[in-house]
């Protein structure tokens, strides 16, 4: 390994990636520009399996991976054109970027149709994701088309079409220190967010206040984007798990469902809080909030590395379950509760997810049918809930009462690390801090 690559994550990545495909070319294209409306695009993100590889954030440019070769690892990306360059914003251009992101060869983006299937030409496996673009679908079977058409000149396809998801899946699903790094300070951004939220929020002021709040923390600590969108949710609302509109006027009396985290360098953060936008839990309140921060709780104590992913969302389960009896939303007993499923109406998503460049990050759950244990590196989100609909059948203290408390774990060698930590979840000192 050159001096370089041990700087550079990126340059380390393919060299991984290249050793897993052992042969064969890849093909990872990064993401189209796509138009919102007449003249206007969407903003544009790179794709995240592209960036893993390359740190590159241009649209309009592809890497190429060839197993076994001195130049295995080729950049198509734009020409400089200064017109464009003065209409859109700055292009490195092919020279520049061949020293700045590491790799061997880079080629105007305008000559990989003519390039390719040069490339592809006697390769055995052609690894790339097929299905992920209709587009490149077709691209990429057009110049095995024409790779084919060459078979009485001697020149050979390949027959193995493998998906490069499998092995780059497994790559990202283990962070390295650099994704750990960047993920850190993700998540010190949104916490920050988090702990302003709750000093601006008050009754009578509007959800879009405080989304613009978060939006501002993110902005101005240098988060790119947020990593999905904020979803700032009181009262009733706290009870739609995608609530997405933040248009409601808060009320005293309200609690205020916040989950956001911003997306910085391509990594997210994912937390959530749930707070009184008037500073005091009431009764019912505080006893579903205290019910979810113990399922949240157990659901941490479990999260290290040799337990099954599914262990944290057990324990919170049965937190959660044994609660619900307890405060009488549900009937029967705590292993009845669990066998028939019924805590669900309380309770209906899972407790955490992969967590990474994409916020419902890469990697599967299950490995040859069993939950994969937990493994140092992993980062997933820790985030059980309760969301209380009214009906004839549940006790009218607990109506509308939405609570869920998210935080990231990183899996470490002897638990995990809370990385989320800096914003407070504790009742009391949440209450504390607005009071403040
Ligand atoms: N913010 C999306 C999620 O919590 O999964
Ligand atoms: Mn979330
Ligand atoms: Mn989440």
């Amino acid at each position: 390994m050159s001096a370089a690559s041990t700087m550079n994550p990126h340059i380390a990545r393919r060299a991984r990636l290249l050793r897993r495909m052992g042969q064969g070319i890849a093909v990872i294209p990064t993401a189209p520009e796509r138009m919102r409306n007449r003249d206007s695009d969407y903003l544009f993100r790179f794709d995240s399996y592209f960036y893993y590889l390359t740190g590159f954030t241009e649209p309009e440019s592809v890497l190429i991976l060839i197993a076994g070769e001195e130049n295995g690892a080729i950049l198509f990306c734009r020409e400089r054109n200064l017109e464009r360059e003065q209409w859109d914003g700055y292009r490195i251009g092919p020279e520049a970027a061949r020293d700045k992101f590491g790799v061997d060869e880079t080629h105007p983006i305008s000559a990989l149709d003519e390039q390719l299937p040069k490339l592809i030409a006697n390769q055995p496996t052609f690894f790339y994701a097929p299905g992920a673009d209709n587009a490149w679908d077709l691209r990429v079977m057009g110049w095995l088309n024409q790779v084919r058409a060459l078979a009485r000149t001697g020149v050979t396809t390949p027959l193995d079409i493998c998906d490069i998801r499998g092995a780059l899946d497994e790559m990202r699903l283990i962070k390295d220190t650099h994704e750990q790094a960047t993920m850190q300070r993700a998540a010190d951004i949104s916490a920050g967010a988090h702990v302003r939220a709750m000093q601006a929020a008050r009754p009578d002021g509007w959800e879009y206040e405080i989304e613009a709040d978060l939006l501002h923390e993110f902005r101005r600590h240098g988060a790119q984007f947020p990593a999905y969108w904020p979803i700032v949710a009181s009262g009733p609302n706290a009870c739609i798990l995608h609530y997405r509109e933040n248009n409601r006027r808060m009320a005293k009396g309200d609690l205020l469902l916040i989950d956001a985290g911003c997306e910085l360098d391509g990594y997210a953060a994912d937390i959530t809080r749930t707070f009184p936008v008037s500073g005091k839990f009431s009764g019912p309140q505080r006893a579903i909030y205290d019910l979810v921060l113990a399922a949240q709780a157990a659901a941490i104590e479990v999260t290290k590395p040799g337990n099954p992913w599914i262990a944290p969302h057990d324990a919170a389960v049965k937190v959660l379950a044994q609660g619900f009896i307890d405060l009488g939303l549900c009937s029967g007993s705590l292993d009845g509760l669990l066998e028939s499923g019924d805590y669900r109406r309380f309770y209906m998503h899972r407790t955490g997810h992969w967590l990474g460049l994409d916020v419902h990050d890469a990697g599967e759950y299950k490995q040859a049918g069993d939950w994969r244990p937990l493994t140092p590196g992993m980062v997933l989100t820790v985030e059980p809930g309760c969301y209380i609909r009214p009906a004839d059948d549940v006790p009218e203290q607990f109506w509308n009462i939405g609570v869920r408390i998210e935080d990231d774990a990183l899996v470490t060698a002897t638990g995990c690390e809370i990385t989320t930590a800096k914003v407070p979840k504790r009742a009391d000192e949440i209450e504390a801090l607005m009071r403040g």
